[in-house]
């Protein structure tokens, strides 16, 4: 009796096995997706390349800077397939700062939340604390969280401009030495604004990194427009950071007087004179013109 029912068990386990091993190999087997290589602090999401800050949350201008110095960005997220794959490596009970994201029916995060009036750095002059910044949670739900609040946050690797990004980097901008500028002039833009218009393009707002450079780019420039580049200290007064690179320590070409520090932090600006093209501190409420800078 014991006998047969071993005999019994045996043929079922062979015969299952061998079936699922027999439809195994039928099956043509899809192509693995091929798992990005992305090197530094990155690790691969689905097609793009992240690095996820878990532990020092951050105010959300100091998480640009560490995404920027690691060859990054704040992650643009344009799916919900993407949402949902970063949120799975979230922690719970946690939010993140992202790029400007709107993914329909996922809204929701924070918008019950105190505005918390004692963070609030209530310096006058200072940079505008009052702007409001995406933030996702775990939930795969994305909000709008105060830029002066302390979050973790989500940065993407920089990628190479698209081929859609490179044909309108060469039919609009100016080529000057290796790199490529573009001149608003008609539509000034406060400093977030600007750098997200640079963005979109493919690059990111100008930083001249030698005295060579901002020679050749005066070149384009109209005489007596001030024109926001890069560098900026609303991190640390007095300070001068590139957004790009995250850096501090950045070529300066200050004009007679500059840094002017009365109003607090601000923006840098370049404009165009008859002693020459130099660097001028200015407030950062009002719009500028601006300088796009692209390599390609
Ligand atoms: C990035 O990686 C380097 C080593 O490759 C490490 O020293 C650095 O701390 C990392 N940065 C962050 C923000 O984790
Ligand atoms: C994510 O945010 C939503 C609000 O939109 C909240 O209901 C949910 O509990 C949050 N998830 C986590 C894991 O914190
Ligand atoms: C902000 O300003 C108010 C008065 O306008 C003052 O009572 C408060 O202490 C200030 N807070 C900080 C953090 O400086
Ligand atoms: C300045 O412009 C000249 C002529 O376009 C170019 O040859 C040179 O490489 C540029 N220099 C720098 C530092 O960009
Ligand atoms: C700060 O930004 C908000 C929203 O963008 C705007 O309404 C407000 O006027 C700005 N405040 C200052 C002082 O620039």
């Amino acid at each position: 009796m014991k006998f047969e029912i071993l005999i019994i068990l045996i043929v079922i386990i062979v015969v299952s096995s061998s079936t699922s091993l027999g439809t195994y190999l039928r099956t043509p087997r899809a192509p693995q997706p091929q798992q990005r290589i992305c090197g530094g602090n990155f690790t691969a999401i689905g097609s793009k390349c992240y690095y996820i800050e878990k532990d020092n949350a951050q105010e959300w201008l100091s998480a640009i800077y560490q995404c920027s110095r690691m060859g990054g960005h704040l992650a643009s997220i344009e799916s919900v397939q993407e949402l949902d794959a970063i949120s799975k490596e979230l922690k719970s009970n946690s939010e993140y700062f992202v790029e400007k994201t709107y993914i329909p029916g996922r809204h929701g995060l924070g918008e019950n939340r105190q505005i918390e009036p004692g963070l609030q750095k209530n310096i006058t002059g200072t940079w505008n604390y009052s702007y409001e910044c995406t933030v996702i949670n775990s939930s795969g739900r994305t909000g709008t969280a105060m830029g002066y609040l302390n979050r973790l946050f989500v940065c993407e690797k920089n990628e190479e401009p698209t081929q859609e990004q490179k044909q309108n980097i060469i039919k609009y901008y100016k080529k000057i030495g290796e790199k490529y500028y573009y001149i608003e002039n008609s539509d000034p833009a406060q400093w977030n604004i600007a750098f997200h218009v640079c963005k979109d393009w493919g690059g990111h707002l100008a930083t001249p990194r030698n005295e060579l450079e901002l020679i050749n780019l005066s070149k384009i420039l109209e005489p007596g427009i001030q024109y926001l580049i890069d560098l900026n200290d609303y991190l640390e007064e007095g300070q001068f950071m590139s957004v790009t690179t995250g850096l501090k320590n950045n070529y300066v070409s200050w004009a007679a007087g500059e840094p002017n520090m009365e109003f607090g932090v601000g923006n840098v600006v370049i404009e165009k004179t008859e002693l020459g093209t130099y660097m001028r501190h200015v407030p950062h409420q009002y719009p500028y013109s601006y300088i796009c800078e692209a390599s390609i």
